[in-house]
Order: C-alpha cells, then sequence, then structure tokens
C-alpha cells in the first residue's frame, strides 16, 4: 500500500507495513551475504570456518548463524582487504582516526554515495528540516565520516549548506549570526563550546535563528538534551552512525516524538546481542548493537560489532524500530572499585544541578591496590559570583549524589568557568585513565 499522500515528503518505507519492510529485508540480507561471500576473501574464510553458507540463511533470524565481524578484522585487513567491488569502482574512502594503531579504512561506490545522502536527508527531515533551510555543519570535514556526511545529506535534502566544520569557535559563532542557519549538525559536546562562545561575545543564543539541533558522534544524555534546549532555545535531536557501517545516518530520531533514534531499516539489520556470550538478546533487553548493511556494494559488513550499549524499541513515528540512548561504549565501561560506572551516568548528574557547566571530566588513578575516581567539572559563567564555600557545597552535592546513584566514592572538583579541556574539533574526551595498565 503506498500511503505516500498521507505523509507528504516521507520515504514511503518509513511508514509500510513490517512486514513489507522484513520482506524487503529478507532480499536485501540474501544478497549481501552472497555479495560478501563471493567477493570478500575474509568473509569466505570466516564463513567456511563457522561452516555456513549464504543459501543457510531462509529467515530474519537465521543471521545469528553467521559470525560476528569487528575493528579488528578491518585493521587485519588494511586498508583495502575489506572491499567488494574492484578498487576503481570506489568513488571516496574515509577513515577512523583510532587512537592506537593503524585506521580503519572505509570505501563507497557511487551508488553507497547515493544512498548515504539519501538517509542523511531523510534524518534531517526526520529531526524537521525541509528543503530551503540553511544548515551549517561543524562536524569535521576529512577523513571523519561527519563533514562530508552531513553536508551531502544537507545538499540532497535541498538545503543551502554552511561546509564550516569543527574548530574555529569565534568564526563559528560569527557565521551563525551573519549567515542565520536554521539548523545545525555537530557534537553536542562541540554545540556546549559553540553556545560558551556566543554568550561571551554577547550574543544570547536563544535568539540566534538556529531552530534544530542534530547532534551526534559521542554518546549524549536526556539531561543534556533539556540543557541544550533550555540554554539554546532549540530542538535537540539525536543522530547516530559509524564509519564501519556508514557514517552518520543509520539512525535518527524523529522531532516529534524525541524518542531515541529510528534505525534505518531498510539499510540496515539491527540486533542486540550479550557483550560477553554473544547471543541475540529480544527488543527491550540492552546490550551490545550489531549491524548488518543490507544495500552496501563497496564494504559490505556482516554483524559488526559496535560496542554500543543500547536496546532495541519497538516503532512510533516511523514503522522501523528505535534504538535507545546509547549509555556508553563497552569499551568505555570503567570498573572503580568494583563498581561499574559510565561518563554518561555522571554526566546526567552533573547537568542535574542548575550552577554546573556541561563540561566534565572523570580522572582515574591508582593508590597502591585502590582506584581513585576524581571528577572535574566547572562553575557556568552565570554562577563565578558563587563564593568558595558555595562553591564546595556545590562539589559536595554532587558528590554525594554520585555515592547515592551511582554507588561510588569520588572527589569532585568545581573550578572557575574555562578550565576543562575542551573538544577542539568533535567527540569529548570525558575520561582520563591514568591507573598502570593491568
Ligand atoms: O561518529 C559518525 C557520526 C558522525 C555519527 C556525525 C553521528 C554524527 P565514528 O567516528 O566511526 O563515526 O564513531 C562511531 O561514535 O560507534 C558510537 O560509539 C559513537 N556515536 C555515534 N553517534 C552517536 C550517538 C561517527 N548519536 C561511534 N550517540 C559509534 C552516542 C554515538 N554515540
Amino acid at each position: 500500500m503506498d500511503t505516500t499522500m498521507s505523509k507528504p515528503g516521507l520515504d514511503a518505507i518509513e511508514h509500510a507495513s513490517r512486514d513489507e519492510i522484513e520482506a524487503l529485508q529478507l532480499k536485501r540480507l540474501k544478497w549481501t551475504l552472497a555479495h560478501a561471500y563471493d567477493n570478500v576473501p575474509h568473509y569466505k574464510a570466516a564463513f567456511d570456518a563457522a561452516g555456513v553458507h549464504p543459501s543457510d540463511l531462509k529467515q530474519l533470524s537465521d543471521i545469528s548463524k553467521f559470525p560476528f565481524t569487528t575493528k579488528a578484522d578491518l585493521r587485519n585487513n588494511y586498508p583495502y582487504g575489506m572491499f567488494a567491488v574492484p578498487r576503481e569502482q570506489i568513488s571516496r574512502i574515509h577513515a577512523s582516526s583510532g587512537t592506537t594503531g593503524k585506521p580503519t579504512v572505509v570505501g563507497y561506490t557511487k551508488g553507497d554515495l547515493d544512498n548515504w545522502a539519501n538517509l542523511v536527508a531523510r534524518s534531517i527531515r526526520a529531526g524537521g528540516g525541509r528543503a530551503g533551510d540553511i544548515v551549517h555543519v561543524a562536524y569535521g570535514y576529512g577523513l571523519f565520516t561527519g563533514g562530508l556526511g552531513a553536508h551531502y545529506g544537507a545538499e540532497r535534502l535541498g538545503c543551502t549548506v554552511i561546509p564550516m566544520s569543527g574548530g574555529q569557535t569565534e568564526k563559528q559563532v560569527q557565521l551563525i549570526a551573519d549567515f542565520k542557519p536554521d539548523i545545525i549538525m555537530v557534537t553536542p559536546s562541540y554545540f556546549c563550546n559553540i553556545l560558551e562562545e556566543m554568550k561571551r561575545q554577547g550574543h544570547e543564543p536563544r535568539e540566534s535563528s538556529l531552530r534544530l539541533g542534530i547532534f551526534g558522534a559521542e554518546p549524549w544524555t536526556g539531561q543534556m538534551r533539556a540543557d541544550i534546549e533550555s540554554h539554546a532555545g532549540i530542538d535537540a535531536v539525536d543522530i547516530y552512525g559509524l564509519s564501519e557501517v556508514m557514517g552518520p545516518g543509520v539512525a535518527s530520531e524523529c522531532v516529534e516524538t524525541k524518542d531515541g533514534p529510528v534505525i534505518w531499516e531498510d539499510h540496515f539489520y539491527a540486533e542486540i546481542v550479550d557483550p560477553i556470550t554473544g547471543q541475540p538478546v529480544p527488543d527491550g533487553e540492552k546490550g551490545e548493537l550489531v549491524f548488518t548493511s543490507l544495500t552496501k556494494e563497496a564494504l559490505p559488513i556482516i554483524r559488526y560489532r559496535t560496542r554500543d550499549l543500547t536496546e532495541l524499541l519497538a516503532p512510533t513515528s516511523r514503522s522501523m524500530r528505535r534504538m535507545g540512548k546509547i549509555t556508553g561504549r563497552s569499551d568505555d565501561m570503567l570498573i572503580v572499585r568494583g563498581v561499574n560506572l559510565f561518563p554518561t551516568q555522571v554526566e546526567e548528574l552533573v547537568l542535574k544541578i542548575e550552577s554546573l557547566a556541561p563540561h566534565y571530566q572523570l580522572v582515574l588513578d591508582r593508590q597502591g591496590n585502590l582506584d581513585e575516581l576524581d571528577i572535574l567539572t566547572e562553575i557556568r559563567p552565570e554562577f563565578t559570583h558563587l563564593s568558595e564555600t558555595e562553591r564546595r557545597a556545590v562539589g559536595t552535592e554532587l558528590q554525594l549524589a554520585i555515592k547515592a546513584y551511582i554507588g561510588v566514592t569520588a572527589r569532585v572538583h568545581v573550578s572557575e568557568s574555562g578550565q576543562i579541556e575542551r573538544t577542539l574539533t568533535g567527540k569529548a574526551r570525558r575520561v582520563i585513565d591514568k591507573r598502570p595498565r593491568a
């Protein structure tokens, strides 16, 4: 049934029946498995070793018979070994920076770039963007997928794009004041820097032309959304993605519900697995997000272990399932004196205190056999009038909240505004782990 007439602007598949979506997924999944097996030696070897063949997939759930793919597989096949098409058919390369070792390299055919632009256009539209809007892109351009991914999607939707990239915070603010964008696409942590700089330059953020922010590339909490929305006077929606699976626009949130990014299930098959056993868990249960691409030509990716922890949720404003907010990556989970802790848990508590700015870091160290956790926070510029005693009381309030809600004892430091390291281009560094490696 084509219901496009009743939902102008949406792709028909966004409101198709579940049966239609799953039939399309099955057809595309069969194609992807065969394409990977026939053209990528790594997949042939991995499927053979697991004793599975693409023809073993009869229904969607059969995907669990197939082996996982990890970042290490991409690294081991550096740079072009995971490509399923001849190099001449690759139109673009991106790579994830990675802190150690070789970057992971991803490639796109013309067709892949076309799908990507369509999905980012769909994502911006879900957030409330429309043709004719001015979009300021402050995700970094370059090997990172954020800038160019957002850029081509915004162009595809028919927007006017300002390709600002990350950094040069003063200039970001000047261009927002002069070019009057409707939408900004940026990491939430860098947007907080922009807001601060607006105030420093004497602009009231709530009076800027911006009406929508499309934030992603790092974990951010509901509390951060509330903080950004109230300080900037905009709608803040969540966009998710990762370079190995495509880049931004694997999933994105609808402004009318703001209830978690809708996974664009016509292009990606999502599973949640138990991070330890690798066994799939039912929708609504938390675990590690795993993706299989359904249409990618250059780099078909089978059961990619994202390390991102979240849950799959039933469809609401679209027919496709949603993902919950990402609590963190399994590799970001800190174990402090036996207590499991994610930086996002601290973020929620920091932002419940009115006088604390949305900048924070967790510093871990070890004294003898004991882990020590220091939490660095800072006062918002509007609260610099607080006395030393009042500031100490703020620190104690946060310390008690962390003990009560997370169960860990931390030393809280509340400094002057501007003391905590700012992200210059993108993802904030929330954790500094000085503990000796075992
Ligand atoms: O961060 C792609 C992207 C760019 C997404 C711009 C959204 C906006 P990578 O550098 O490969 O790609 O990093 C991917 O970032 O596995 C998550 O851990 C994290 N991440 C991305 N989006 C979100 C989000 C881009 N909305 C890794 N919430 C992913 C939480 C996110 N974490």
